[in-house]
């Protein structure tokens, strides 16, 4: 039996226990999940003791815990790779949304419905099942692995860097591999070679010193919510850039060989219409959607509150109001200096009649990483002897800021060996991981693992061949879509 075969007749006891996995709520930002996060953590764990992973451990930080294990059998002679994921999961509300409930995994037809199933439980789980099967095929790995997993990747990381500095030593690798990202269809792998950072502030515009009577006080008092919509709509012109003065200036032009690159990505605006639900596309008009969503920064408003928001009327002017907003950032932009020139932009404007205060939540840097290196053509093999096509590079739009991290700390390129599809709805109610992307994803790995360790995967079964996650689907409920 080749490795691509005992994988194949692993794959429902694969999707089984990621089920298994799924079913727990590690919600990183609600402070009442932290038990849950602790089971998550000791969930990771025990998959890696079981695969006979050397020097597990669950290490905690300010935060929610790092888990780490190393197969270090390959010998000195092996290349080492370092294996990044989260175990972390975003909020699951509008709840209302769902169509099966989010901790309940669903399968229906190829697709496993869950918070988490693409965004990264489904896709740090490949990891374990490739290893397994290499390991229970050859008692092996064919190169040094170190994984690395943590549960505040939706948070913004906010204690990894801390613990990759202090723990340098002992995550050395050659090359990082995060399969954290998403491909372009489902028989069109695509290899991410550029994230966006992310600067994240918090706006509050504070009015009269408590709610008041609009009647006895309206017309001569500045309503807070009023006002901060005021300087929210002065931050874009009408063509969609930002008007804050510096926010370019660090930009790092896009060349025009890249544009033609980007360019040759299989890209449908209607389609695209289709997946997002807008009657039109926004943005620069200079840029190609492509361009606008990975190669250029952005402004969001994410949220924002203030005043009554009850059933019925209540006549009143609120005493604040308040709005989350984010910058996605492209190399060079550094996450802080933008935080401060933003704040300095909005105290600047603000209007004598309200008081306004920053805050800031967290920051991430971009990345941008060589596409030549020998670790991003053993992934492009591996993707294509799994999926049967060449893949293609791409920037992302979304961020990982351990990617800069690896970079700045550990001087190691990341490879972003993603799995997910664009309409997994990440963040979105009814997430889903795509099963057949679940088989591909774990040949792609044992491909590029074997790929990496310089021996060649040989042939096994081809993956859509494997059995169909209906005959798995029974004990999991269904669904109607
Ligand atoms: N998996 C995503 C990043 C991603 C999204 C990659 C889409 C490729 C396609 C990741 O879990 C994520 O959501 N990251 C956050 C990071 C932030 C909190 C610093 C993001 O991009 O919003
Ligand atoms: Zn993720």
């Amino acid at each position: 039996m080749t490795v691509l075969e005992y994988a194949a007749l692993n794959y429902q006891k694969d999707v089984t226990d990621l089920v298994e996995f799924l079913r727990i709520p590690s919600i990183s930002t609600l402070p009442e999940h932290r038990p849950d996060m602790q089971r998550a953590a000791e969930w990771v764990a025990e998959r890696l003791r079981r695969l006979g992973m050397d020097g597990v451990a669950i290490y905690p930080t300010a935060g929610h815990p790092v888990v780490y294990g190393e197969w270090s059998q390959a010998g000195p002679a092996a290349p080492t790779l370092l294996v990044y994921g989260h175990y972390d999961v975003q909020p699951v509300d509008p709840l209302d949304l769902w169509k099966s409930p989010p901790f309940e995994p669903t399968i229906v037809g190829d697709n496993l419905y869950a918070r988490g199933a693409a965004d990264d439980k489904g896709q740090l789980f490949i990891h374990l099942a490739a290893a397994q099967a290499l390991i229970h095929r050859s008692g092996n790995l064919p190169v040094n692995i170190k994984y690395l997993f943590e549960g505040e990747e939706e948070i913004g990381s906010p204690h990894l860097d801390e613990f990759i500095d202090s723990h340098a030593d002992l995550l050395a690798a050659d090359v990082a591999v995060i399969s954290d990202s998403h491909i372009l269809g489902p028989d069109q792998p695509a290899i991410v070679y550029a994230l966006r950072g992310l600067a994240y502030i918090e706006v509050h515009v504070y009015g009269p010193s408590r709610d008041l009577h609009s009647g006895i006080y309206g017309g001569a008092v500045h309503n807070p919510i009023q006002a901060l919509c005021e300087l929210i709509a002065s931050l874009h012109d009408a063509e969609a850039r930002v008007i804050i003065p510096g926010f370019y200036s660090k930009v790092r032009p896009l060349e025009p060989d890249e544009r033609a690159d980007l360019a040759r990505i299989p890209f449908s605006t209607d389609q695209w219409l289709e997946e997002t639900g807008v009657p039109a596309p926004y943005g620069e008009p200079d840029y190609t959607i492509v361009e606008r969503t990975s190669a250029r920064p952005t402004l969001e408003i994410n949220g924002i509150w203030g005043g009554f928001t009850g059933a019925g009327g209540k006549t009143v002017i609120p005493a604040e109001a308040h709005a989350k907003i984010s910058m996605r950032l492209v190399p060079d932009q550094e996450p802080q200096e933008i935080a401060d020139l933003v704040a300095a932009h909005l105290k600047a404007i603000a209007p004598p009649t309200v008081r306004v205060e920053i805050s800031e939540l967290h920051h991430g840097d971009g990345a941008i990483i060589p596409r030549d290196i020998p670790a991003m053509q053993a992934a492009r093999a591996a993707y294509r002897a799994a999926f049967g096509a060449d893949p293609v590079f791409m920037r992302e739009g979304g961020s990982i800021p351990v990617v800069a991290t690896f970079q700045k700390i550990l001087a190691i390129p990341t490879v972003m060996l993603g799995f997910g599809l664009p309409d997994d709805n990440l963040h979105s109610p009814n997430e889903k991981f795509n099963l057949q992307n679940f088989r591909r994803g774990v040949a792609t790995v044992i491909h590029f693992l074997t790929s990496l360790g310089g021996q060649a995967a040989g042939q096994g079964v081809a993956t859509d061949a494997w059995p169909e996650s209906s005959e798995v689907s029974e004990d999991f409920g269904s669904l109607t879509p």
